[in-house]
């Protein structure tokens, strides 16, 4: 996708199509003449998402021009600005245009906002269908045209292209189905990743983590056929700012059936994306490889595939993790708390200093937050409060949850050190309090992302499928840290 900054005025843009802001009020005076009438028949108001597209627009270079509200200033915001720019992009395309402009204002933070939505928005889950009539109504280029240009802009735009192409990465990967996304074709596209943009990669296969002590994701990957992977990704500044290092690790289920605890069979299908935490990661460190954070960040995905083969463990199996205390394995199909407690204590020898996690890890937050937010729980409110900031940068609702002691209870047994699972309820909080036992005394943030790493139906703003959320958060992270 072709993504240019061009200084002109909207009526000098030459794009298939041109897309102009008005906020809800009447005609700004620059548009009276041509859209004067539509005004007055209240065809256009400036209400929040409303869309009214012009063919051959008088005065206008471009052959289409769409005029897009943005509903009351006082409520006008980035997010909305996000939407909006994506939802133009999907509502053009259809139509067979390859080029669209956005008209804005001098601003970093709009321009940055529409041109990652833009590249979002276009984005399309079809990369195995082999009918080609959809396939070719793609837009090829986005323009985004401004009064005047510079560096701030341009590093804006620069920003928001890096960012966004790490986001499509992630989701061409999350896209992918369980039998051609195996943990180690899942190693594979992040050793891509990583030799393309120079950052230290290491897999670490089967015979490593034996010879290691990682019990937990063993006991996890035994019954599959396809071996288990540690993916790490190493990125280090030419100047760090700070003695932190960053450790993000992502759950990288390729699938997950459940194992002996085997889930129903309807919507089983669904758990190919159980590997979006772990996508995240890798598109997060392409991100950061590029726009070169002062901080050095290691991203790390434990890959398995969890399957009831006959060689799989079996609820009542005690498994010694890496960290050396014993979990009894009450649930099979509560596996990426055991995959990820040995990512984050490899993680910790790897001599990370601050740990943010991002797991597809219980059906339980999605019964408590629903699609639109993410639950965040932690061990450190000051790191929490840099997450928070950083994702709220990056568009990324989350929503803090509780994890206090009293959930620690839950997971006690007396034939182990921790059981994998609590009891009916809180089960959001009861996974988190089970990785905040391995996260020890490393400022640690956690983020379940069952309910917002994948969309069930398109938005108008970005197709179905995988979202790329918490990418945005995360190199937002990194690149603040101070
Ligand atoms: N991958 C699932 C969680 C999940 C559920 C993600 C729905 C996305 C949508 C996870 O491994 C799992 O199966 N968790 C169990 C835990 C239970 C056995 C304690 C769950 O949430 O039911
Ligand atoms: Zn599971
Ligand atoms: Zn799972």
């Amino acid at each position: 996708m072709d993504l240019k900054l061009t200084r002109s005025k909207p009526s000098e843009v030459e794009a298939d199509a041109v897309v102009v802001l008005v906020a809800e009020g009447p005609a700004p005076p620059e548009l009276e003449k041509l859209l004067g009438a539509l005004y007055t028949s209240g065809e256009i108001t400036g209400k929040a998402h409303e869309f009214t597209l012009l063919h051959r627009p008088e005065g206008y270079k471009a052959s289409r021009l769409l005029i897009a509200g943005t509903g009351k200033p006082e409520k006008f915001d980035t997010a909305t600005l996000r939407r909006l720019a994506g939802a133009a992009v999907r509502f053009l395309k259809p139509k067979g245009i390859k080029s669209v402009a956005f008209a804005l204002e001098d601003n970093a933070d709009a321009v940055s906002a529409v041109a990652e939505a833009a590249l979002l928005g276009a984005w399309e889950p079809d990369y195995l269908k082999t009918d080609k009539d959809d396939k070719e109504k793609a837009i090829n280029s986005i323009f985004i045209a401004t009064p005047t240009s510079g560096p701030v802009l341009n590093a804006a735009l620069e920003k928001a292209r890096i960012i966004a192409e790490a986001a499509n990465l992630s989701r061409d990967i999350s896209v992918q189905p369980p039998n051609l996304l195996t943990p180690l074709t899942l190693a594979d596209h992040a050793r891509r990743m990583a030799q393309g943009c120079g950052l230290a990669f290491d897999v670490l296969d089967q015979d490593r983590m034996h010879q290691l002590g990682m019990g937990a994701l063993l006991g996890v990957a035994q019954g599959s056929a396809n071996p288990p992977a540690l993916i790490v990704m190493q990125y280090k500044p030419a100047h760090a700012e700070s003695t932190a290092h960053l450790g993000l690790v992502g759950k990288g289920v390729t699938f997950d059936t459940g194992g002996i605890s085997i889930k129903p069979s309807e919507g089983m299908e669904k758990m190919k994306y159980d590997m979006a935490g772990g996508a995240a990661v890798i598109g997060a460190m392409q991100a950061i490889a590029r726009l070169k954070p002062p901080i050095a960040v290691t991203g790390l995905v434990p890959a398995v595939e969890n399957m009831p083969g006959s060689r799989a463990q079996r609820p009542g199996d005690i498994v010694t993790s890496l960290s050396g205390k014993t979990i009894e394995v009450l649930n099979t199909d509560a596996e990426g708390r055991l995959i990820l407690a040995d990512a984050i204590t490899y993680a910790q020898h790897l001599g990370c200093t601050h740990l943010i996690d991002a797991a597809t890890l219980t059906g339980a937050i999605v019964v408590a937050l629903g699609h639109a937010s993410s639950g965040v729980f932690t061990n450190d409110d000051a790191l929490l409060e840099k997450w928070m900031t950083a994702a709220r940068q990056a568009g990324e609702k989350m929503w803090h949850m509780p994890l206090d002691d009293e959930y620690r209870e839950l997971l006690k047994t007396v034939y182990a050190d921790i059981q994998n699972i609590g009891g009916r309820w809180g089960g959001a909080c009861s996974a988190a309090m089970f990785l905040k036992e391995f996260a020890g005394d490393t400022p640690w943030v956690h983020v379940d992302v069952a309910g917002t790493a994948w969309l069930d139906d398109a938005k108008p703003y970005m197709a179905k499928g995988p979202t790329g959320i918490p990418l945005g958060a995360m190199v937002n992270l990194a690149l603040n840290w101070s």
